[in-house]
């Protein structure tokens, strides 16, 4: 049975991945997550699978360094899936500090921790492997409308968010390079999908929209994102992490370019064809919510992946495309407004307390 330690496991991404795992494989894995429960993480996520012998919770920072040491002893870890990390780029233009601590030392801390505990006489115990789940913001920006970010992009990062993401890939690197040490870095284009904070701007425009706000959009719209079902981005993890090559990095992303306006529109329209006629919020939901606001600092113009090396090493292909991910997701926060309700009160940090009384 493998046994796999993932960071950040509370978060958006980290707790589709713990669901999708554990649909997969089922009793066959183990899985112990490991985070801090900062605002972004929300154990409420993972009600489904809390109670479950093969799953377990522990409330520790990644910057500490003698629990990341202790959990390495206690537990015999095949896999760390390391998505921990602070993940909004506008928070990191306000406070840096935080970016670098975690993203940064917190990474380090974590190789050390499997490095000590994997080592051997003569390289690494078996089949061990550690994936640093990174992001294409690495590569800085594209100035155009048609070329791609590779995996031989030069690293070019813009944001203090992208800058401690790309550090922390320098380190994992440096690692392999190193010690011949087992990872891989994947490096995904924007994931949407259930569950993720009402910061980034799928979710953020869903609820503002819902509660007849303002949709605030940056500058002049025109930025584009590459968005990928975050199923998707799950599915090629856990490829790399069987079957990446040692101390590759793996690109990912299904092509799927949009300007943000174009995200913001279409939400709009998704609303009011998924809203039944009677339903009140109706009324206030028009293009008249949409609001362009002062411009993010550094705002990267655009980002699009390359996803050609994932594909062709490992066969990952992406399975949702975007008019029905869109339509999970936006049914997904439909039916699910108590979730964005308790995030947006700031109730779910209870939910820890609740169910975990120490
Ligand atoms: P998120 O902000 O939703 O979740 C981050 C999680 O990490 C939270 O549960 C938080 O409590 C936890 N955490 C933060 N600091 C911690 C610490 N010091 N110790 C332990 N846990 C800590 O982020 P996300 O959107 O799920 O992103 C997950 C990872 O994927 C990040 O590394 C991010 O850089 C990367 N990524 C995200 C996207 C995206 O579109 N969201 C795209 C590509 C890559
Ligand atoms: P975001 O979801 O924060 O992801 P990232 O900055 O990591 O790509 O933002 C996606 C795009 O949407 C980005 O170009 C900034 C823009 N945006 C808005 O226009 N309005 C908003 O309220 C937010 C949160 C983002």
């Amino acid at each position: 049975m493998k046994t796999y330690l993932v960071t950040g496991g509370a978060g958006f991404i980290g707790s589709n991945f713990i669901l999708y795992m554990i649909k997969k494989y089922g009793d066959s894995i183990k899985i112990i997550n490991v985070d801090k429960l900062t605002y972004a993480g929300n154990l409420e996520n993972l009600k489904e699978v809390e109670h479950r012998d093969n799953y377990k919770f522990l409330k520790v920072d990644i910057c500490d360094k003698e629990e990341i040491l202790s959990i390495f002893n206690t537990y015999d870890i095949d896999r760390v899936i390391h998505f921990a990390a602070e993940s909004h780029v506008d928070r990191s233009i306000k406070n840096p500090e935080v970016f670098v601590n975690t993203n940064v030392l917190g990474t380090l801390n974590l190789l050390n921790g499997a490095k000590q505990s994997w080592e051997t006489e003569d390289g690494y115990k078996k089949d061990k492997k550690f994936v640093q789940v990174s992001t294409d913001e690495v590569y800085g920006e594209l100035e155009d409308e048609v070329s791609f970010f590779y995996e031989t992009t030069p690293l070019d990062p813009h944001s203090p968010y992208s800058a401690s993401k790309a550090s922390a890939d320098l380190l994992v690197k440096s690692y392999v390079n190193t010690f011949h040490f087992p990872a891989n870095i994947t490096r995904c284009s924007n994931n949407y999908g259930p569950y993720q904070f009402p910061e980034k701007l799928i979710p953020l425009m869903i609820n503002n929209g819902l509660n007849s706000k303002k949709l605030p959009v940056y500058g002049s719209g025109l930025n584009v994102r590459d968005w990928l079902y975050v199923d998707d981005h799950c599915k090629a993890i856990d490829m790399v992490a069987e079957a990446g090559h040692k101390g590759e990095v793996y690109n990912v992303g299904g092509h799927n370019e949009k300007k943000n306006i174009e995200i913001v529109t279409m939400i709009i329209d998704t609303l009011l064809e998924m809203l039944p006629e009677e339903d009140p919020r109706r009324k206030y939901i028009s293009h008249d919510l949409i609001t362009y606001v002062e411009d993010r600092k550094g705002h990267d113009f655009r980002y699009a992946i390359a996803p050609d090396k994932i594909k062709a090493d490992l066969g990952w292909e992406p399975e949702t495309s975007f008019a029905e991910g869109i339509k999970l997701t936006m049914a997904w926060y439909l039916d699910n407004m108590d979730w964005m309700e308790r995030i947006t009160k700031g109730d779910y940090q209870n939910y820890y307390n609740e169910m975990y009384r120490e």
